[in-house]
């Protein structure tokens, strides 16, 4: 295994078969070296700082019905919610006061916040906010909705790909959806100037180890500035409640690797991560991530975006816990960095 670990960092890339030995034969000894490894390259290219994003939920009201997430359409138990311009300007305020410099825009594919609405509400915190990035998370639209937001002044996009493989992605998400369509999204947001994310969930149902390598190929081609990896975790009330979770392990390795292979890639430790087990965020860190993106959204509504169940809200996953996950970082020997963290390229 440690070949392929070695090869893996010195030439950011495996072929498909070293792949998925690394993926199926990584025992917890590799595992741990794959991780420090990934952390060595972070650290190289970051120092021991990490990003901080305000995550503000925007809209938890959703046209679609994917099967894996908490917010789709069809679950009646959700008490919906959007939030107003001014309210999420007040976030922003609310971020910007305790040090944010990114405000995340994430919401479900809600119809009511039209093309206009949002173009006029990222203006508008570009027009307050001149020196801090805006990034959204709002799903699949038009190439020219892309382009006008962007105009507006958001920076970034992050749109999750979910699986390359079409059967799979058709597993996860009701006929109607197309994996076409979301690469043909993240396509036109890279074309159209934005830092792009992409990423999947692991273990999601379904997935396989070829899956994966699908996976991995994907975001090579497509060199995505941001890699969102998570764990899969059920919610109760989709169609996937019964299935379990994602591994820690499994996400651990996929972290690093996606840090071997990308060393200057703006890399989450995702609130998944968190959920999965109590010390997740610090294992993500550890294991090559340098991204943590705390909920700025107003407490009343926390509640109602629950993608999977049990999400973790407290503490450093909130945007007033800032301290606290200060004192995380902290101790593992890691510091928040203040700065807008946008990407940078770097070679060596
Ligand atoms: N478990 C883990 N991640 C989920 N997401 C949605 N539902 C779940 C779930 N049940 C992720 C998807 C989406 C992102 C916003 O949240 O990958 O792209």
């Amino acid at each position: 295994m440690k070949q392929w670990i070695d090869k893996l960092r010195q030439e950011r890339t495996l072929r498909p078969e070293e792949f998925r030995q690394l993926l199926t034969g990584c025992d917890a000894d590799s595992l741990r070296i794959i991780n420090e490894q990934a952390r060595e390259v972070s650290l190289r290219h970051f120092g021991n700082r990490i990003y901080i994003r305000g995550l503000i939920e925007i809209s938890n009201c959703c046209r679609n019905n994917c099967y894996y997430c908490g917010i789709r359409k069809g679950n009646p138990h959700v008490a919906r919610y959007r939030l107003s311009p001014e309210s999420i300007l007040d976030c922003c305020k609310q971020g910007y006061a305790l040090g944010f410099r990114t405000f995340v825009l994430q919401g479900g594919e809600d119809p009511a916040l039209t093309d206009d609405r949002i173009e006029t509400i990222v203006a508008a915190i570009r027009r307050h906010y001149p020196d801090c990035a805006i990034t959204l998370s709002l799903g699949e639209k038009s190439r020219e909705a892309y382009e006008r937001f962007f105009h507006a002044g958001a920076n970034r996009y992050l749109l999750r790909h979910e699986t390359y493989d079409a059967t799979h992605y058709s597993q996860l998400h009701p006929a109607g959806m197309s994996g076409k369509q979301r690469l043909q999204c993240l396509q036109n947001l890279k074309e159209t100037g934005y830092q792009t994310g992409t990423g999947i969930m692991v273990g999601s149902p379904g997935q396989t180890v070829e899956h994966l390598i699908q996976d991995i190929l994907f975001i090579e081609k497509l060199r995505p500035e941001m890699i969102g990896i998570g764990p899969f975790l059920p919610h109760q009330d989709t169609p996937f409640a019964r299935y379990s979770s994602g591994t820690l392990e499994q996400t651990l390795l996929l972290l690093s690797i996606f840090r071997l292979m990308y060393p200057s890639a703006l890399i989450p430790s995702t609130t998944a991560l968190a959920t999965l087990t109590p010390d997740g965020r610090e294992r993500g860190i550890l294991a090559g991530a340098n991204v943590v993106m705390p909920n700025l959204s107003p407490q009343e509504e926390r509640k109602k975006y629950t993608l999977y169940n049990n999400k973790a809200s407290l503490g450093a996953e909130s945007a007033e816990g800032i301290r606290i996950l200060q004192q995380q970082l902290h101790n593992i020997g890691y510091e928040i960095s203040f700065s807008r963290g946008d990407f940078k390229t770097v070679d060596s």
